[in-house]
């Protein structure tokens, strides 16, 4: 029976999880959220790397054999870190989908929605270096939008507003695709697709992020569908949030 272990800062990586079920529905699933320590999107980088060994330490125990790091924040700290410290584990991890938005876009102009740690992070520099001389690449934190999802505020007046703030920024400036660069805001795609209209494409990276768990699956010699479904959710805080979001699902 093959274990596909994911983390998250909180409840977001759920919006991968959705996605892994749906393309990898026989397979045994333990689910790892960090609420007592959400968000992470402006803590230090040493302090989620060092959350990350901790939380892979656990997946591992829970028989992991791949671990899908389902937070865009948790990639840019701390992957490469747990590539090296666990060579024989496979991570997968988040990347804003720069490329197809940049492949997409009829106005020239991107918009990219990510926590602070991501939009610093070498791996987004870099992503976004590579694209930038074609097309312009305009970014805004989703303020706030974490402690919605969270906090279960999916839609409703204080949803609107808040995330308002952040969007409204990105179309002013032209952008006619967003990226969801935060596993947190596909739950808030709702409300963005509202405010952007029904011509600004939003891009949720998390299929292709799926789709690249299979790939390693199979090149790792990791077998696929070999157990009924099943998941186990675990969290570091009271749970109410995980059990919420995962109802929602
Ligand atoms: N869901 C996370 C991400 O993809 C983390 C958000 C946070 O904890 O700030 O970046």
């Amino acid at each position: 029976m093959s274990t596909i272990g994911i983390f998250d800062s909180g409840s977001g990586g759920l919006s991968v999880y959705r996605e892994l079920v749906k393309l990898l529905p026989d397979e045994h699933y333990v689910f790892f959220a960090d609420n007592a320590n959400c968000p992470y999107g402006e803590k230090p980088a040493s302090f989620i790397r060092e959350r990350g060994r901790a939380i892979t330490d656990i997946l591992l125990a829970l028989g992991a054999d791949l671990i899908v790091v389902a937070c865009n924040t948790a990639t840019a700290a701390a992957i490469s870190t747990l590539r090296e410290e666990y060579p024989e584990v496979p991570f997968i991890g988040m990347e804003p989908a720069v490329k197809p938005a940049a492949l997409g876009t009829k106005s020239g102009v991107i918009g990219v929605l990510a926590t602070a740690g991501t939009l610093k992070g070498s791996k987004y520099l870099n992503t976004r270096g590579q694209y930038e001389d074609n097309v312009k690449i305009v970014e805004h934190v989703g303020q706030g939008f974490v402690e919605l999802v969270e906090n279960g505020i999916l839609d409703g007046e204080e949803a609107e507003k808040t995330v308002r703030a952040s969007v409204q920024p990105l179309l002013d400036q032209g952008a006619d695709i967003l990226v969801l660069g935060c596993t947190h805001y596909p739950f808030l795609a709702p409300v963005i697709r509202r405010i952007a209209g029904p011509d600004v494409r939003i891009i949720d990276p998390a299929p292709a992020v799926a789709r690249q768990t299979l790939r390693v699956m199979k090149e790792r010699g990791i077998p696929v569908g070999d157990t009924s479904f099943s998941v186990d959710l675990y969290s570091s805080g009271d749970g109410t949030s995980l059990k919420r979001i995962f109802n929602y699902l």
